[in-house]
């Protein structure tokens, strides 16, 4: 098949790969034209400098990458997606159906990236929508290496056409779920505990605190997914713990970088002046605090974590606000 890809960044040019070896056609476009010559002339993902397939092909002119195929996979960060998304609908010649990889919640409506895509492509356009989520960076995909990952669609024939597309024997093995709602929900707010790991381990606090991180994240996902109305079982698939003990241990995580920065002394804005690509955890972790504050629900690691972030709280202190918390029973 035709595949159009918006985005040749890490994760657009990783999920590029996968589609090119499963002989799909890829056209990429980026926003940035350098990166559209890398990939045309020296078949390489920028951002990672990894080679890639030398039939994926990339350009700057977004309406050619439209017209190009009915299905299009979204890889651009949340921050900017109302722009490329609009700039899609101006050049939409039919209805398409959309893949969206990024990972993340608009702060000001709190909406996921499906419901994005709702407000904005006309009824007739969409023909589809399907996330794909799950513990995969960029940086193992790219090499071949072993990945689960899971596409979710509320039509169950959507998920199982992407199931399809980027299905690989190999190395590249995808399940299918009808629980849009929990496999986004999961996708995002697991980078606020990766930053939150970033900052224990800046902090040198050990692994026993990174465990704790993560098992109390996950309860605090649950309290979130309860509240929102979103399948808890998906919690113990591979967009819930699968992506969170991902992003929480491994040094490919953005986000974990971000935190270990942090931990270490450097200010949000300088931490963030130094990092080449994007932080989706900080701008997700705006949107969860303010959902928790507006629906009163207690979220402690989220709520210190905010003020870490956008009130400069010193983390020594954040860390002892945690602790100091009252005795609580476990579950
Ligand atoms: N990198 C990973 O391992 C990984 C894995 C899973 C999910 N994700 C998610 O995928 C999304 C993208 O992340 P990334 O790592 O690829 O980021 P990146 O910074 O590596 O690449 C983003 C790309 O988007 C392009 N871009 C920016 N604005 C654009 C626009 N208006 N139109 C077209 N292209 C535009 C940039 O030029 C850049 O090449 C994020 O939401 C991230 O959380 C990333």
């Amino acid at each position: 098949m035709n595949i159009s890809v918006i985005g040749g960044g890490s994760w657009g040019l990783a999920l590029s790969s996968v589609l090119s070896k499963n002989n799909h056609a890829v056209l990429v476009y980026d926003a940035n034209p350098k990166i559209v010559k890398k990939v045309n002339t020296l078949h390489i993902c920028v951002q990672l400098d990894e080679t890639i397939p030398a039939d994926i092909r990339a350009t700057s002119d977004i309406a050619t990458a439209i017209r190009f195929s009915d299905v299009v996979l979204f890889a651009v960060p949340t921050k900017v997606l109302r722009d490329a998304l609009a700039a899609t609908i101006a050049v939409l010649d039919g209805p398409k159906l959309f893949i969206n990889a990024a990972k993340g919640i608009e702060p000001e409506t709190f909406l996921r990236v499906s419901e994005i895509f709702t407000e904005m492509v006309p009824a007739e356009q969409l023909k589809g929508f399907v996330a794909l989520s799950g513990p995969s960076h960029a940086e193992e995909v790219i090499r071949g290496m072993t990945t689960l990952i899971t596409c979710a669609s509320d039509n169950e024939a959507d998920a199982l056409f992407a199931q399809h597309l980027f299905h690989n024997q190999d190395y590249f093995r995808v399940y299918s779920s009808t629980d849009l709602k929990g496999v986004e929900l999961g996708g995002a707010l697991k980078n606020i505990f990766a930053l939150a790991s970033g900052l224990i381990a800046g902090k040198g606090l050990g692994d026993n605190a990174r465990a704790a991180l993560i098992t109390r994240g996950l309860v605090e996902m649950q309290k979130f997914y309860e509240h929102y109305g979103a399948d808890t079982q998906s919690l113990f698939g591979l967009t819930g713990i699968g992506d969170l003990i991902v992003t929480c241990t491994s040094e490919h995580s953005r986000n974990y970088q971000a935190g270990y920065k942090i931990g270490h002394g450097k200010d949000l804005e300088e931490t963030l002046h130094s990092m080449t690509m994007v932080v989706e955890g900080i701008r997700t972790c705006e949107a969860a605090y303010k959902y928790a504050k507006k629906y009163d629900l207690e979220l402690p690691i989220i709520e210190q974590i905010y003020n870490v972030l956008f009130h400069k709280l010193d983390p020594e202190i954040a860390y002892r606000n945690l602790f100091e918390r009252s005795r609580k029973k476990e579950l």
